[in-house]
């Protein structure tokens, strides 16, 4: 197993192409792709072509993202990371979680530590995030973890806040 990061509650790990289950699990119910431009995820078969031609081509510059596991008992509870826009030339910072591990704080905490492994392991200059105007829980966090809103934008067809941070190290 490739673990990129730990926090205090979470592993952050790489995906790999065993992980089509979970993947199909996580992006099959519709409350979880409310804010989000993209269709459900019904078989395992179209879960390995997201692995192989989204997911796995952003390790090569260790970025991605990242399955979270709890350490309390391992669950696979979703993934969050950072991903190269390449249409927008930004790394982006993004998470999404299965429904019954919201509100713990788990995104938030995910989100923090990568951040800091973006801009203290991978020296990375600016990182960016966007949600959806009323995809408040995702607002919330970015705002959290100290971006600042840029302003507003249409991607994929949604109305989306986009925020960035600088690496304080630079
Ligand atoms: C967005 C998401 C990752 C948030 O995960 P989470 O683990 O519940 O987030 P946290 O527990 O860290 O909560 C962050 C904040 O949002 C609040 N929050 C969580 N769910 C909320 C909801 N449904 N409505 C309003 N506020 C909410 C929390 O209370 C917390 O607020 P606080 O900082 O004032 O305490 C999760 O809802 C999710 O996976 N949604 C589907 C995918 C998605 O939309 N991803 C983001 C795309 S931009």
């Amino acid at each position: 197993m490739n673990i990129i990061l730990e926090t205090p509650r979470l592993i952050l790990r790489q995906f790999t192409e065993a992980d089509t289950p979970l993947l199909v699990q996580l992006n099959s119910n519709p409350e979880v792709l409310k804010y989000l431009h993209e269709p459900p995820l019904e078989t395992e078969e179209q879960a390995l072509h997201i692995i192989n031609t989204i997911i796995l081509p952003q390790y090569k510059n260790n970025l991605g993202r990242w399955a979270i596991h709890l350490k309390s008992s391992n669950q696979f509870i979703g993934w969050c990371g950072l991903k190269y826009l390449a249409e927008r030339d930004e790394i982006d910072l993004g998470y999404r979680l299965m429904k019954p591990f919201w509100e713990y704080g788990y995104a938030f905490e995910a989100a923090k530590y990568t951040l800091e492994y973006g801009f203290n392991q991978l020296h990375l200059k600016t990182i960016f995030g966007m949600a959806h105007i009323e995809n408040i829980a995702s607002l919330k966090i970015l705002e959290k973890i100290g971006m600042q809103f840029i302003k507003e934008d249409v991607v994929d067809n949604c109305p989306v806040k986009t925020f960035s941070i600088s690496n304080p190290n630079n």
